[in-house]
């Protein structure tokens, strides 16, 4: 039996989010939040610490600075049980990246500094170590610069290797979805987007005309469909699920906890209907509390949510 349910590779760093800002961001002003939240952030991180969480064993790859928001972003996810004996720690110039959320009321400003992020490169990788599992999942392919050349080659690795495959790209802040994307389909067994970013990835603006496309190329589609829940997309099966109900605070890796949510659901051998609701449970959940894993590390908060 291998060593992990999952592996993943990929970025670790912190979020930093701002609460109660003025809607309008007027230059040279002091403008003042109202609450602020440093925690765990960037889609593998928090995909691989609510896996670890939901009870899944996880194997995590990255590469971060030797500094302080390196060594706290670290921490967190180790308090999660996913094991991080593989996550590389680089003194020099670069550091660990950072993103700043700007939190408003129907929006965010999402301002990333990759740092460490775009320098994983495929030499960080012990290729072992990732293939000693049932699935591998890559998160933020646009982010991982120095990997992205060799994701196609990873993938094609790991499939030989029997693990079965997933991939929320996230968003393209060149906004341009090149990169090879359609040859890395080739490999992938679950595509995980948003409904922009299906569209995005399909070359298309109409989701239905998106659906139809992706589903040609990867055997399961499952579109996240914010406070309308999810569908999956299995050939010309499609599967629906409402959201639950929640006051939400703010919606900071909501797609990341679904993330997580869906593939323990799968991997557990569910049905598409349960590894849905599993993911909107835990995308829903993520949303109860600030950023995207401080629900899951509030153990009372996290039982009474998930009824366990
Ligand atoms: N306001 C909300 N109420 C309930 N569930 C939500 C809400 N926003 C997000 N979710 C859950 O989180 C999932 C992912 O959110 P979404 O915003 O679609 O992804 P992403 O963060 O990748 O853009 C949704 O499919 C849904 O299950
Ligand atoms: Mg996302």
């Amino acid at each position: 039996m291998p060593r992990f349910d999952v592996t993943i590779a990929g970025e670790l760093n912190l979020d930093l989010i701002l609460y109660g800002l003025p809607e309008q961001l007027e230059p040279e002003r002091e403008l003042l939040a109202d609450r602020m939240m440093l925690t765990l952030g960037s889609s593998s991180a928090i995909v691989a610490h609510n896996l670890a969480v939901l009870g899944s064993r996880v194997g995590f790859q990255s590469r971060i600075g030797d500094d302080p928001l390196g060594r706290i972003s670290l921490e967190r996810l180790q308090e999660s049980g996913v094991d991080v004996s593989k996550v590389r720690i680089i003194p020099g110039a670069t550091t660990t990246g950072l993103t700043v959320i700007l939190h408003h009321e129907q929006w965010r400003n999402i301002l990333t500094y990759a740092g460490t992020i775009a320098e994983l490169t495929w030499d960080d990788l012990d290729l072992d170590y990732l293939a000693d599992s049932r699935h591998f999942h890559f998160s933020s392919y646009y982010l991982q610069k120095a990997l992205r050349p060799r994701v196609a080659e990873l993938f094609r690795y790991l499939k030989f290797k029997g693990l079965t495959i997933s991939l929320d790209t996230n968003d393209d802040p060149e906004d341009r979805w090149e990169g090879g994307l359609h040859e890395l389909f080739r490999h992938v067994d679950v595509f995980l987007p948003n409904e922009r970013e299906a569209c995005k990835a399909a070359g298309t603006e109409n989701l239905e005309e998106a659906i139809s496309r992706l589903a040609k190329l990867v055997p399961l589609v499952v579109v996240k469909l914010g406070r309308k829940g999810a569908l999956a997309q299995q050939g010309t099966e499609r599967f629906t699920a409402a959201s639950k109900e929640v006051v939400p605070v703010d919606s900071v890796g909501a797609g990341d906890s679904f993330d997580a949510g869906f593939l323990h659901a799968y991997l557990g051998g569910n049905d598409l209907a349960k590894c849905l609701a599993s993911g909107n449970t835990a995308g829903a959940l993520s949303t109860t509390r600030p950023g995207g894993t401080e629900a899951f590390r509030d153990g009372e908060h996290r039982k009474t949510f998930l009824g366990r």
